[in-house]
């Protein structure tokens, strides 16, 4: 996945799931093939297969399962995420925790599918333990800032420098409340390779512009 990358995460945000996946992805396709700059889309598990369909940017999986092919009711295979065509997956977002040893599981499981791994965390030293699982990247996400108004990097930009500081084995991104240029900025000052975002670009009037916004200070 090419570094520095803005990721967005669908949730089940109405606005971003079933058609409305689709027809965002596109958008949000567009404006990252106009910029050339790396944007990845993370959906739902059930709008995988019709927004590889629609769009070739990188789609990720919000969560897989560690198990393989087989007897898992209602599990995500990352072996079949892999095989829908997927780039990759989130794991252990905030609103998706997981218990480490689930999480070590799951990053092997992914990454002996081929698929590329974000592992979220909360805190600088979270950001550690779980950098040391061996995911790709590492998002650092204060949960309580998550869905709000004021940015990780403007409103805790100590717990940006922490983690980066702390974090050498893998690439940092972060995430919470990231909704304009200068928020961008200030996180890549802080020395992280990226974003990811929900509401500012799902939820805003037009996503599109929105994308390109954050791109501008990527
Ligand atoms: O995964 C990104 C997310 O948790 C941040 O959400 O709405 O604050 O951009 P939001």
């Amino acid at each position: 996945m090419k570094l520095p990358i803005i990721i967005v995460n669908f949730k089940a945000t109405e606005q971003a799931v079933g058609k409305n996946a689709v027809v965002l992805a596109k958008s949000l396709e567009r404006v990252a093939n106009e910029t050339g700059a790396s944007v990845a889309v993370a959906v739902q598990a059930m709008d995988l297969v019709p927004v590889l369909q629609a769009v070739k940017i990188p789609v990720l999986a919000q969560h897989v399962d560690p198990v393989d092919f087989g007897s898992f009711t209602g599990h995500i295979p990352p072996a079949l995420v892999k095989r829908l065509g997927a780039a990759g997956t989130l794991l252990n977002h905030s609103e998706h925790r997981l218990p480490k040893k689930i999480l070590a599981d799951s990053i092997k499981k992914a990454h002996d599918a081929g698929l590329w791994v974000c592992a979220c965390a909360n805190t600088p030293a979270d950001s550690l333990a779980v950098s040391e699982l061996g995911p790709d990247v590492v998002a650092i996400e204060p949960p309580e800032l998550i869905g709000g108004d004021i940015s990780v990097s403007v409103a805790k930009p100590d717990i940006l420098t922490k983690t980066t500081d702390k974090v050498k084995s893998v690439p940092v991104l972060c995430g919470a409340g990231v909704k304009n240029t200068q928020d961008v900025r200030i996180a890549r000052k802080l020395g992280t390779q990226g974003i990811l975002v929900a509401s500012g670009v799902t939820k805003a009037k037009d996503p599109a512009a929105a994308l390109k916004q954050l791109i501008d200070g990527l």
